[in-house]
Order: structure tokens, then sequence, then C-alpha cells
């Protein structure tokens, strides 16, 4: 995941064909012609929920789900409500997803992914390769026979949720207080395990954000930290697949907001990896750190979101020091509204400002008609005036749509269908080739599954069924790439299927 605002990323626009120019030259005189008005920002206005005053500036607010408590209303109607992003509490943890050796079992972790994306809720994967939590075969094991089983298990669980999940927490808790390296069964199978799970990883879903996870690590001048971040550099140097570093942010049982904070999230940054809070939960839920934690996120564009371990106090493994955002009865807390208040104040994202630049030609507000269930034509881009088109009238599978200057070709006619299939040529469907943020978009067979299926909504963005993100252009240009995002309600997302 990157919190760089995907209008923002430069690409070369794709080369075409003399044969394709030439087509285009002639449709010239078809090509729609849109109302373009100054867009107002409405960066200010301020959001009712954590959710949605989080993805103001693009990031994320999410919460850790405890499967065993989605039953009770209360627990699952605040965090439906409130969250956007949602963590397993224990259940896509070793010992739950693989208790015996080979015999896999997602039962608990899919109950809480089902529940989370059935809602439109994004979901982290919590955690692969740790010391603790293991079943107790995989305590057992040492040396080469626990190296095989670590990857056979981030094969197995990376496996089932392959294209689903927004990042993996693929290494949790790795060193000691001193930055050295804690001493586990993992760590004595040799150093290079960490790096081993991290390209084990990236190979079993690349599509997926890698994250390396830890506790004690907010505190910039602390010895944990510095290992930490002696490692990620190293990885990057090295080029071992790492995206992003969790920092759990645990600041109960006598830990603090530290006042270097955002250094420390500005450092692993600088690295070229996303950070975000993974775990957040503050003894009493003191407003004023639960505030500048928020705060410091909210300064740093690469911290990308915040998860609160937990919904109400009760909820909590530190439930003694009633540490989450809600109490025991489900009522929001100061600290809420201490969060609330950061996020809604957050300054807009830089795709929001560049979105409103004059210079940039924009649509009118979205509007509030209800969206076709069904028809052809061109998906015009709300921003650009340009249509999603096929390069080279290519009917190739994995070819990547892109913007164009609209004509009237069979490259640029899309056919929105009762099973939600947007088809071009008749039988090539717009298929989302992954489900995180920067996923490609691409013509492929029609194939009925989620990632061939699209919501087109009174708003104008089009989503994905399978990611919930929304279809997304990166600039306005002839050749600018079409991908899914995190939707964000500006006109880069939005399309009209014009016939
Ligand atoms: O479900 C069983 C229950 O059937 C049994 O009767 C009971 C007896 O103790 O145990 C229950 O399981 C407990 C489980 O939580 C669910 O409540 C485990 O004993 C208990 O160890 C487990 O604790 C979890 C802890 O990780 C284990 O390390 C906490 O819920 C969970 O919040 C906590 O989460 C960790 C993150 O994964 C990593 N970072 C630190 C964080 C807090 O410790």
């Amino acid at each position: 995941m990157t919190a760089l605002p995907s209008v923002h990323r430069g690409r070369n626009p794709q080369k075409r064909s003399p044969i394709h120019k030439a087509l285009l030259a002639g449709a010239a005189g078809v090509v729609a012609t849109l109302t373009v008005v100054a867009m107002i920002p409405n960066a200010n206005a301020a959001a009712s929920t954590l959710g949605a005053a989080a993805a103001q500036s693009g990031r994320y607010f999410g919460t850790a789900i405890a499967a065993s408590r989605l039953g009770d209303s209360t627990y699952s109607t605040i965090a439906a409500r409130e969250f956007n992003m949602i963590t397993a509490e224990n259940e896509m943890k070793p010992d739950a997803t693989q208790p015996n050796r080979g015999q896999f079992n997602f039962s608990s972790g899919d109950q809480i992914y089902n529940w989370a994306t059935q809602r439109g809720l994004k979901v982290r994967g919590h955690t692969l390769a740790w010391h603790a939590q293991q079943p107790g075969w995989m305590q057992s094991l040492s040396g080469s026979n626990l190296r095989q089983a670590m990857i056979d298990h981030i094969n197995g669980v990376m496996g089932h949720y392959r294209g689903k999940l927004a990042a993996w927490d693929v290494v949790n808790e790795a060193f000691n207080e001193d930055g050295s390296r804690r001493s586990s069964n993992l760590q004595g199978t040799g150093n290079d395990w960490i790096e081993v799970a991290f390209r084990t990883a990236r190979a079993a879903d690349p599509g997926v954000k890698l994250c390396y996870n830890d506790y004690n690590i907010e505190n910039w001048s602390y010895g944990k930290t510095q290992g930490v971040y002696r490692m990620i550099q190293d990885f990057k140097s090295r080029g071992v697949p790492i995206d992003c570093v969790g920092l759990q942010t645990h600041f109960t049982g006598g830990s603090s907001l530290p006042g270097n904070f955002q250094t420390t999230l500005s450092s692993f940054a600088a690295l070229g990896v996303d950070v975000a809070l993974t775990e957040v939960d503050v003894t009493n839920a003191s407003t004023s750190q639960y505030s500048g934690l928020t705060q410091a996120c909210l300064n740093v564009p690469r911290c990308i979101g915040i998860t609160v371990w937990g919904v109400r106090d009760s909820d909590s493994w530190r439930s003694s020091e009633s540490p989450l955002l809600f109490n025991s009865g489900g009522g929001a807390k100061a600290a809420y509204t201490s969060v609330l208040n950061a996020l809604n104040s957050a300054t807009p994202t830089p795709s929001q400002s560049a979105t409103a630049s004059p210079s940039v030609p924009s649509s009118p507000a979205p509007s509030s008609s209800p969206p076709p269930s069904s028809g052809v034509g061109r998906l015009v881009g709300a921003q650009s005036g340009r249509c999603i088109d096929v390069p080279n009238a290519s009917q190739n599978n994995g070819t990547r749509v892109q913007l164009y200057d609209c004509n009237t070709q069979a490259n640029q006619q899309w056919t929105y269908t009762s099973s939600k299939q947007l088809t071009v040529y008749g039988n090539k469907c717009l298929d989302a080739a992954g489900s995180g943020n920067g996923s490609e978009i691409q013509i492929y067979s029609c194939n009925g599954q989620t990632n061939q299926q699209w919501n087109l909504n009174s708003n104008g963005t089009i989503t994905g069924v399978q990611s919930g993100r929304c279809l997304d252009v990166w600039s306005t240009a002839n050749g600018a790439r079409v991908q899914i995002y995190d939707c964000n309600g500006q006109a880069n997302q939005r399309f009209s299927l014009t016939s």
C-alpha cells in the first residue's frame, strides 16, 4: 500500500500503433463533449465516523475483531459503522490456521474475512511467522524442518487468501528490546529466516503488501526501534521484498506516546516503506495520547492508516486499563472524539488538492440518480473526458486498459450485464488482476468470478466486487493506466456509461 495518491504516479504513456492512431484520428468528430465546471473542494467537511474521517486524507481506520464476538450486535454494529479495515485478533495466526501439520483450518479467519468484506471493509492479515501462538507441532520443530514448516505455512495461508487482503504481517515481533534478534525457534533456523519469510510471501501472493510488525518500536531513540530500522534499511538495499512496517503502538502496561513518534514514522517511511499503526491501545484512553498518535500519522504521508486493538474496553486484551475508544457499554469515549476531530482536521491529500486545481479539468458533483443495472456505451472519465480503451484493439487476455480519446470503436464499447460484468468484444471482461491498491485492470475471458464484477454506483464510481476499491486513473492523459485504488471521492475515480 502506498499513501501516495494514485493520481500522482507518473508513468510514460503507452505507445500506440500507427493503425490505432489513424482510427482515433478518424473518430475525433464523435468524441463526447462533457460539461466542465470547477470542482469545489470538500476537504473540510466533518465526517461522523472514524473510517470516513480517515478516508478524507486517503487513510483507513481499523480495528481488531474477534470472531467469537461477532454475534454481539452492539459490538458488530459499532465495528461495521466506525471502521473500514479489519484485523483478525487471533483467527489468522498459525495456531488457528494450521492446527495440525499440513491441515489448514480457515473457518474462523474466513468468518471474519466474510463479515468484513460483505460490509465493504478491507482486511489485514495477522500474522504468518511469529514465536508465539504457534501450534504445538510447530513449537517442537527446529532447524531445516522448522524452516520448511514456516515456508509451507506461509504458502498455505497466503495461498488461501491470495488476492483478497490489503496487507499481511508476514513476520511479527522478532526483535529484543535492545535491538538484537529475539531468541526463538524461528531465529534458531538461521538469521536469514525473516528474509526467507518475506521472499516466500511475495511469491505466494504478489499483490498483497508485506509488513514487518512489532511493539515498542515507537520511540526513535530506543534500541529495538533502531534494530528494526536497520533491518528494513538492509532489506531495501538488497531488494528483499518488504512494503510496510507496522508499529503496534500499544501504549499500555507502562508505555506511553513518545515525543519523537512522528520522527520514527517519517524515518521508516524515508526508507521507502509505508507505515501503519497496527494495534493501538492507550492506558485509560488518554485523549492527548490518542490525538497525538493520530496527528503523528496524519503528518506523515506514508502513514497509511491506524488500527485500534479492539472495539470496546471489555473486548481488549488489557481490559483492566480501559484502553480503547468505546466503553464497555458501547458508548464513544472522549478519546474517540479526540481522534475523530484530529482526523477531520487533516490536511487534504495531495490528490485532493490536485483535483481541485483550476488547471485540472473536473466534473460536476456526483449525481444522485440511480446507477444503471445494465447498459451499453463508453466509459467516460469525469476528470479527463477520455474513455476506457483497450490498447490497439487487442483481444489478448491480460491487456491492460487505459484512458484514451473517446471514439466509436469496439475497443471502447462496454456492456454492463445483469451479472455486473463489463464486457467488451462480447466475451472479454474488465478484470482486476489483484485486489490491492494499484492492481492492474485488464481484459480477460469472462469467468464469472468476483474480480470481474463491478458495481456502478450512483456517485459515479465503479467499485470492484472483490476488492471494494474504485476504478482509478493516475492522470488525465492519453495512455493513462486504469487501476483500482481506495475510493477517495475524487473525479479521477468517476466514470459514466455513455451511449
Ligand atoms: O479461546 C480460548 C478459550 O477457549 C480458553 O478458554 C482461554 C483460556 O485461557 O483461552 C482462549 O484463548 C485466548 C485468546 O487470546 C482468545 O481470547 C488465549 O489464551 C490468549 O493467549 C489469547 O491472547 C491473545 C494474544 O495475542 C496471544 O498472544 C490476545 O487475544 C490478542 O489480543 C493478542 O494480540 C497480540 C497480537 O497478536 C500481537 N501483538 C500483541 C498483541 C497483544 O498481546
